[in-house]
């Protein structure tokens, strides 16, 4: 058997699709001034594509521009050291911003790229993200709006990957073993 034959979705296109104009009214209820989204590079580009176009069709207009973050896990400890690979090119002084990411788990990736942009003078800082794993904080961080929660396994597909693997699925699955 493929290993994509062992992918059990667990978010289907349609849930997904359902769920990302849920969050656009969400958005909207937060009356968001002079926004900027900041997809978080790279699990978050296909949930960003179409969270963006939900928040179009619900009347926002933000701007849009990309920033790149690594942490770094040795094999075993996780290191929680988090460095900007690639970063915007705008500035977010005194703008609403909207961090987009993939997982929240540890948390450490959006508490950095939050106090970052705090530190650069960002008027208000939110996040969305569409996976939450709870029980699993290193550092204290409430994302502002989440898609689903998600079970404790490790899920691939719309835009997340196993070594560099299954970003193109259309849904989130997990791998069977
Ligand atoms: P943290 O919140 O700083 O621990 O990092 C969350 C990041 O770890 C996410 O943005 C993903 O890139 C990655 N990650 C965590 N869990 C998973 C998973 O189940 N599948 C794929 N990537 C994951
Ligand atoms: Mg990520």
């Amino acid at each position: 058997m493929t290993l994509q034959a062992r992918i059990r979705p667990l978010f289907d296109e349609a849930r997904i699709a359902a769920r990302n104009l849920e969050l656009a009214d969400e958005i909207v209820a937060l009356q968001p001034k002079d926004l900027l989204v900041i997809p978080v590079l790279k699990g978050s580009f296909m949930f960003a594509a179409d969270l963006i176009r939900a928040m179009h069709r619900k009347g926002l207009s933000p701007h849009v521009e990309f920033i790149q973050l690594s942490s770094y896990r040795q094999a075993t400890v996780s290191s929680g050291q988090v460095e900007v690979t690639k970063d915007i090119e705008s500035s977010v002084k005194g703008r609403d911003i909207l961090l987009v990411d993939d997982i929240l788990e540890s948390g450490r990736t959006l508490a950095f790229a939050k106090d970052l942009l705090m530190a650069r003078g960002a008027g208000r800082v939110m996040s969305c993200v569409l996976l939450e794993k709870p029980n699993k904080r290193a550092v204290q961080i409430t994302p502002d709006l989440v898609g689903f929660v998600c079970p404790d396994h490790f899920v691939v597909g719309y835009g997340m990957d196993v070594a560099h693997a299954f970003r193109e699925l259309p849904f989130v699955g997990v791998i069977d073993h």
